[in-house]
């Protein structure tokens, strides 16, 4: 990494990684059932298949990276948070891992075959710019797939609390930094063509109420910062109506079955000789629930 990369590195270090940090063993251990699923899919979108060069960008503990590497690729495990880096070295000390911001990759244009960010664009400071660096580390003819949640009314594994709050304290949630409905624009902003998009929907149990709750709480999840800052009579009234809500979704058994919905979006960069035509893929939800090697 050059000297420029490793103090913007440093600086947003100090700000977007404090969550990231406080909250990456809550993350690994309880929301990463959430995304796990998404990691096959995600690089179904990119084309990775053996022998391709793959960036994961804001890599987490490194789900999709690992499965990438399964496939006989070469990977590289990028994050700006110390500890999701250590939770990815946990689960397999061989991953190349970096890190680095991914606003300012410590990489040659080019770089990579495909490059996948899943999760990362909400918590991007700037995500048009953000979205163009991810592409600028493509080879011609490379994609770049993302995935972000659905809306708060389909992903009800975080809109459950987000409601709660809305609720109780009457405040509006801030408005997305990127809806699914302005993916693909995003895509085409970035320079890269045939960009397409797809919604996965499933529906994931939690064992409890209490279990989504107290998981949500020890999650870096934007409901949840504000549910820990709140006095403890306004998180017991939250928990009150986050309990209500969950019991509309809870089987007999006490089982919160929760409908989960979540985007993909891929692009392509052009390659020199003009647009080609793309490699169709496909994913299944069969392939998306296998488990991951490395997985809590
Ligand atoms: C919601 S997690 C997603 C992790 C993983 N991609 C997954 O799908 O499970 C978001 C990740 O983005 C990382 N992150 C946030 N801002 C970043 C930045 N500017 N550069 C690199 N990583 C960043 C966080 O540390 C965190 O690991």
């Amino acid at each position: 990494m050059s000297a420029a990369n490793t103090r913007r590195a440093g600086r947003a270090g100090a700000s977007a990684g404090t969550v990231w940090e406080r909250q990456a063993e809550g993350y690994h251990r309880f929301f990463s059932q959430f995304t796990i699923p998404l990691a096959r899919p995600l690089l179904d979108a990119a084309r990775v298949t053996a022998g391709g060069t793959v960036l994961d960008a804001a890599a987490g503990p490194g789900y999709a990276a690992r499965a990438a590497r399964a496939r006989g690729s070469r990977v590289l495990a990028l994050d700006l948070s110390a500890a999701m880096l250590a939770c990815a070295r946990h689960a397999d000390p061989l991953l190349p891992l970096v890190r680095a911001d991914a606003a300012a990759l410590p990489a040659a244009g080019g770089a990579f075959t495909a490059v996948i960010a899943g999760f990362y664009l909400p918590h991007m400071t700037d995500p048009v710019a953000g979205t163009a660096e991810l592409a600028r580390a493509l080879a011609p003819g490379g994609w770049l797939a993302v995935s972000i949640w659905d809306v708060p009314a389909t992903a009800r594994h975080t809109g459950l609390l987000a409601d709660a709050v809305a609720e109780v304290t009457s405040a509006r949630p801030a408005p997305p930094a990127v809806a699914p409905g302005g993916l693909r624009e995003l895509l085409h902003a970035a320079g890269l063509g045939h960009a397409e998009c797809s919604t996965l929907r499933w529906v994931h149990p939690v064992t409890s109420a209490q279990a989504l709750w107290d998981g949500l709480l020890a999650s870096p999840v934007a409901a949840a910062i504000t549910v820990r800052r709140a006095t403890p009579a306004t998180q017991r009234r939250i928990h009150e109506r986050f309990l209500t809500l969950a019991a509309a979704l809870t089987d007999r058994h006490g089982t919160v079955r929760l409908p989960v919905s979540a985007v993909i979006a891929a692009g392509q960069r052009p390659t020199a000789s003009g647009p080609q035509r793309p490699r169709g893929y496909r994913h299944t939800a069969a392939s998306a629930r296998r488990p991951l090697p490395g997985t809590p």
